[in-house]
């Protein structure tokens, strides 16, 4: 093809090229957004009128520092713990290391619990979604029970310490100088041991859970 034949394809090249691009904005972008944009979406606020009951055992555990960062134990406190919990899950990048999601294969269910769906994730906590890549431990959705607060303030503390030969790092600025829980250890539990609670009772149905295994000699 001489050169002056491939130039006459030249504003057909652009044309159709804009055309895709339009195309891919409408069928990516503006399409879901026409599609998803009446989703009832939660905000905080409205996630922390439902208080679950390890909220109210933190603040009988730990009088002294519940009262002192958090007050009473009701749905504002409630709210400011799920906002400052997530912001540390975040900050810490406790998302690279840990899923927040139960895929439909190889039996994660029987590990983790139910499957995750959709609606889960249509709420503030999930902006951005913190769905993770990895798993270098267990994926947490489900997490809700699963432990007892005192259990995740040991475990920050000195995770092997709970679980023999852990690889995750220890938190030790989550806690005050005394070595009591501090803001963050009591705001992470509380995100922690909401992730699933909206499911009722599933950290008790979960019989093959592998327990933690004390490290071979
Ligand atoms: C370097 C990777 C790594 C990072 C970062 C990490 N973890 Fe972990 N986590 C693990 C591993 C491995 C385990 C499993 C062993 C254990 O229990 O300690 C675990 C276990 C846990 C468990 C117990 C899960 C269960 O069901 O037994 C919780 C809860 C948890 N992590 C929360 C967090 C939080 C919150 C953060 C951030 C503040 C975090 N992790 C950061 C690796 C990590």
């Amino acid at each position: 093809m001489s050169s002056s034949s491939m130039e006459r394809f030249a504003p057909i090249v652009l044309v159709a090229g804009l055309l895709f691009f339009l195309f891919g904005t409408f069928w990516q972008a503006v399409a879901p957004w026409l599609s998803l944009r009446h989703l009832p979406y939660k905000s905080i606020d409205e996630i922390a009128q439902t208080v679950p009951p390890t909220f109210r055992m933190m603040a009988d555990d730990y009088p002294d520092e519940f009262k002192k960062y958090f007050g009473e134990p009701d749905t504002a406190a409630f709210a400011r713990a799920l906002r400052i919990g997530r912001g540390v899950y975040v900050a810490e990048a406790c998302w690279h290391c840990h899923t927040q999601q139960v895929r439909p294969v190889s039996n994660e269910e029987l590990r983790f619990g139910p499957v995750s769906y959709p609606s889960e994730y249509a709420n503030a906590l999930q902006l951005p979604p913190l769905l993770g890549t990895r798993r270098v431990g267990p994926d947490l959705i489900r997490e809700a029970g699963v432990h007892s607060s005192d259990w995740h303030m040991a475990h920050f503390k000195n995770p092997p310490a709970v679980t023999p030969g852990s690889v995750m790092p220890s938190y030790g600025w989550f806690f005050d100088k005394d070595g009591s829980p501090g803001e963050r250890a009591l705001a992470v539990t509380a995100y922690i041991q909401w992730l699933g609670s909206w499911i009722p009772n599933h950290a008790y149905e979960l019989p093959t859970r592998p327990a933690a295994q004390p490290e071979k000699q």
